[in-house]
């Protein structure tokens, strides 16, 4: 399995808070059967303890010094969760390197908890002209796609791809977000499940007991999730087809079973 979202880069924000932790997160990817993450810290948000970009480079760069010698046993490429800034557009540009995963084109978008722009269509639109493209990271735990998952399905649409937490579906950002996210894969809307490892507790970087909770989901789709689209976005290559983005019909019970067997 191949991890996109992780915050293991020690110091800088809410994830590993020293060299040891990281170190251990690491190790126990591993174990969990994971080949390769992307360190990605939050970068222009609240939760960012290092603002400044050239200072958040020189501690990737730092740490990755540090991980040469201490050869953990898994692939690391380096990327960012960046929030959704009025001036994202020049940050992305003058900073390819730091803020998209491995240098090429994806990179992870975090939306405010509780709302989103009204002008977010058009933004996906406007960036992928400029060559980036916006993976949405944990849109299940947006308030309003949460009442709304259309508003996900028109930015899918427009070109977006979206990133789940696979703690989500274990229930353990809440109910509503745990039901959006089954939502989320009932519409087609989703393309990578992730870990969003922040530490060795509550917030772990483990995907194996993924499939389990998807256990009535095509295997095929499960692969793509965690294995084939986290590939190509590392490899900056054109993902596999995941169909069509739908609305989700919430009246189906087949997926209320699978929340019931994710609780
Ligand atoms: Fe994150």
């Amino acid at each position: 399995m191949i991890d996109l979202h992780g915050h293991y880069l020690p110091g800088v924000d809410d994830g590993a808070p020293d060299l040891e932790t990281s170190l251990a997160m690491l190790r126990l990817a591993v174990v969990d059967g994971i080949e390769a993450v992307a360190v990605t810290p939050h970068a222009c948000s609240s939760l960012s303890k290092i603002k400044d970009l050239t200072l958040l480079r020189s501690r990737r760069d730092e740490w990755l010094a540090v991980l040469k010698e201490h050869d953990p046993g898994i692939k690391v490429c380096f990327g960012a969760e960046v929030f959704f800034t009025s001036d994202l557009l020049p940050l992305l540009r003058e900073n390819r390197d730091l803020l998209t995963i491995n240098d090429g084109s994806y990179f992870l978008l975090e939306f405010p908890a509780d709302y989103v722009y009204a002008h977010s269509k058009e933004f996906v639109f406007r960036i992928l002209t400029e060559g980036f493209i916006p993976i949405i990271s944990h849109p299940e735990r947006n308030a309003e796609i949460q009442r709304s998952p259309a508003i996900l399905r028109d930015l899918v649409r427009a070109g977006a791809l979206c990133q789940l937490n696979a703690g989500s579906l274990r229930g353990d950002f809440g109910h509503m977000a745990q039901r959006c996210a089954y939502d989320l894969i009932q519409g087609n809307l989703v393309h990578a499940i992730a870990s969003d490892a922040h530490d060795l507790d509550k917030r772990k970087p483990e995907l194996s007991y993924v499939p389990a909770l998807l256990h009535g989901v095509d295997p095929e789709k499960i692969d793509l999730y965690l294995r084939d689209v986290p590939r190509a976005v590392i490899a900056d290559e054109a993902i596999p087809d995941i169909g069509e983005a739908t609305s989700p019909d919430r009246h189906r019970t087949f997926f209320d079973f699978f929340r019931k067997r994710g609780t």
